[in-house]
C-alpha cells in the first residue's frame, strides 16, 4: 500500500529539533513578559474577511496565499495567514481598549500561507508576534527593536541586520504614489504581468516583486522618505536616533514596503546577513483598528518566523544539561532503577533510560548520541556498596555518590 505522506510545504517538528524550538519560544516569551506583554491566544480559523480587510485585497497573501474554505453553513473561513489582523479583531471585539491606555499582547502559533515551498518558506509556519495598542510615540517602535535585539542576542544570533523605513501616513503614501505613477506607467512594459495589475490597483506592492526587470525599474524611483510630511519625518528621525542609542546595527532601506497593506510610518525587517532571509518583520499600523470598525487607536508590532530561526541555533548549545541518563548494567540494576526514578520524579529531575542488556561502553555510545550531559551508572558492584557513579559526559569526570545523596548531588551538578 502506498504511504500517505505529509502535505507539500508542511513539516513535522521531530524530537531531535524540539529543544531548539522550545528554547526560542521560551526566550521570546520570557523577554516579552519582562517588557510587560501579556499572552493572547487567538483562533486558527477566522472569518476570511478579517484578513481581506486587515491585510488588503490586493496583496499576495490575500489574492494567492490564503487557505480558504466554506464551512457546512456556507460561511467563508480562512486559516490565519498571520496574527495581527486576528489580534486587532480580538482587541476590538473584547473592548480591550476600555481597560487601559496601552495594551501589550503577544501570541505564538502556526500560520498558513499557500506559498511556493522552498528553503525557509513553508505552508504551515510558526510565528511569535507582539502588538502594542494605544501608543503613537516612536519610543514604542524603538522598544520593539530593542526587544528583538535582546532576544536574538540571548539566542546567540548575531549575524543579523535591521532594515528600517517609514511609509508615512495615508497622505504621505498618496503623495508618493501620485509622484511615481507617471514613471511607472511610462515604463509599464518593463514590469511583469502581476506588477502591471499592482500599478493599477496598489502601486506600492511593486517594491515586493522579485522579478529582475521589475526590481531594476523600481531602483530608479525616488525614495518614499523624501515624501514624508513634517510629523512623519520627525517620527522617523526620532525612531532612528533611538536605534542609534541602542548601538544596534541597522540600514535604512527606502524600498522596504512589506507585503501587507495595513502599515503606516515605521516598517522594519530583520535579515540574516548571509542569505538576506527575513527572520522577523513588523511595523506601525495606526489606522487598522479604526479601519476594522474599532476606535481610532494607533498600534505597532512585529512577528518572528520561528522556522527560520531554528537552523541558526548552534547545536553545541543544545547539550541537555538538565537530564540524567540512567545506565543500568544488569538485571539487579534494572530492578533497582524504579526506586531511583521515583526519587528523581519527586524531585523534578528529568531522566532517560532504556532497559537493554548492554556493556558499559555500548551504553556510553548511546548516551553520547542523545546529547545528555549527566550519566548515572549502576551495576552490581554499586548496588552492593549503596552508591551510584555520576559521570559528566562533557568533561569525562566521574564521582561516587551515596544513595541518600543522589538527589542533592545531581541538583548541584545540574546548576553548574
Ligand atoms: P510577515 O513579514 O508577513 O509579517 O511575517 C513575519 C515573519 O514570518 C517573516 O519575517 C518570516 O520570518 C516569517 N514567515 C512569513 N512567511 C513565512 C513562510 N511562508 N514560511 C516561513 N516563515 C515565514 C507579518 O506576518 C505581520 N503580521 C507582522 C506584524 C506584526 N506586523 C505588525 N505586527
Amino acid at each position: 500500500m502506498e504511504i500517505i505522506t505529509r502535505l507539500r510545504g508542511i513539516k513535522d517538528i521531530l524530537p531531535d529539533e524540539i529543544e531548539k524550538w522550545k528554547k526560542i519560544e521560551q526566550t521570546f516569551i520570557e523577554i516579552s513578559e519582562l517588557f510587560g506583554f501579556k499572552e493572547i491566544r487567538i483562533p486558527i480559523i477566522e472569518n476570511k474577511f478579517i484578513f481581506v480587510k486587515g491585510i488588503g485585497t490586493n496583496t499576495d497573501i490575500v489574492m494567492k496565499e490564503m487557505y480558504e474554505f466554506k464551512d457546512k453553513k456556507g460561511r467563508e473561513i480562512a486559516l490565519r495567514p498571520e496574527g495581527t489582523a486576528s489580534v486587532v479583531r480580538a482587541f476590538i471585539e473584547n473592548k480591550m481598549y476600555m481597560k487601559q491606555k496601552i495594551t501589550k499582547l503577544y501570541y505564538y502559533g502556526p500560520m498558513f500561507r499557500y506559498d511556493r515551498p522552498q528553503k525557509g518558506r513553508y505552508r504551515q509556519f510558526y510565528q511569535f508576534g507582539v502588538e502594542i495598542f494605544g501608543g503613537k510615540s516612536p519610543y514604542f517602535d524603538a522598544e520593539l527593536i530593542n526587544l528583538l535585539n535582546i532576544a536574538f542576542d540571548k539566542l546567540g544570533i548575531r549575524e543579523i541586520i535591521f532594515l528600517l523605513n517609514s511609509l508615512g501616513c495615508e497622505n504621505c503614501k498618496d503623495n508618493y504614489i501620485k509622484k511615481i505613477k507617471g514613471h511607472l506607467e511610462s515604463n509599464i512594459n518593463k514590469f511583469c504581468n502581476d506588477c502591471k495589475v499592482r500599478i493599477e490597483k496598489n502601486p506600492l506592492r511593486i517594491f515586493d516583486c522579485k522579478n529582475i526587470s521589475c526590481k531594476k525599474t523600481v531602483e530608479k524611483l525616488p525614495s518614499i522618505i523624501d515624501f514624508l510630511c513634517n510629523e512623519c519625518k520627525e517620527h522617523f528621525e526620532k525612531f532612528i536616533k533611538l536605534i542609534e542609542k541602542f548601538g544596534i546595527e541597522y540600514k535604512i532601506d527606502p524600498k522596504l514596503v512589506r507585503g501587507i497593506d495595513y502599515y503606516t510610518r515605521t516598517v522594519f525587517e530583520v535579515n540574516f546577513k548571509n542569505d538576506e532571509i527575513a527572520i522577523a518583520g513588523g511595523g506601525r499600523y495606526d489606522n487598522l483598528v479604526r479601519d476594522m470598525s474599532g476606535p481610532d487607536i494607533p498600534a505597532v508590532g512585529f512577528a518572528v518566523g520561528i522556522d527560520r530561526i531554528v537552523p541558526l541555533i548552534c547545536d553545541d548549545k543544545m547539550i541537555k544539561n538538565d537530564v540524567v541518563f540512567l545506565v543500568l548494567l544488569g538485571e539487579n540494576a534494572r530492578k533497582k532503577s524504579f526506586e531511583i526514578m521515583k526519587n528523581l520524579i519527586e524531585n523534578k529531575i528529568k531522566f532517560e533510560t532504556d532497559y537493554e542488556d548492554r556493556s558499559l561502553s555500548e551504553y556510553l555510545r548511546v548516551v553520547n548520541k542523545t546529547g545528555i550531559r549527566w550519566c548515572m551508572i549502576l551495576g552490581d558492584n554499586e548496588i552492593e556498596k549503596g552508591v551510584v557513579i555520576l559521570k559528566d559526559m562533557q568533561t569525562g569526570k566521574q564521582e561516587l555518590i551515596e544513595n541518600n545523596e543522589i538527589v542533592n548531588k545531581i541538583k548541584e551538578r545540574i546548576k553548574c
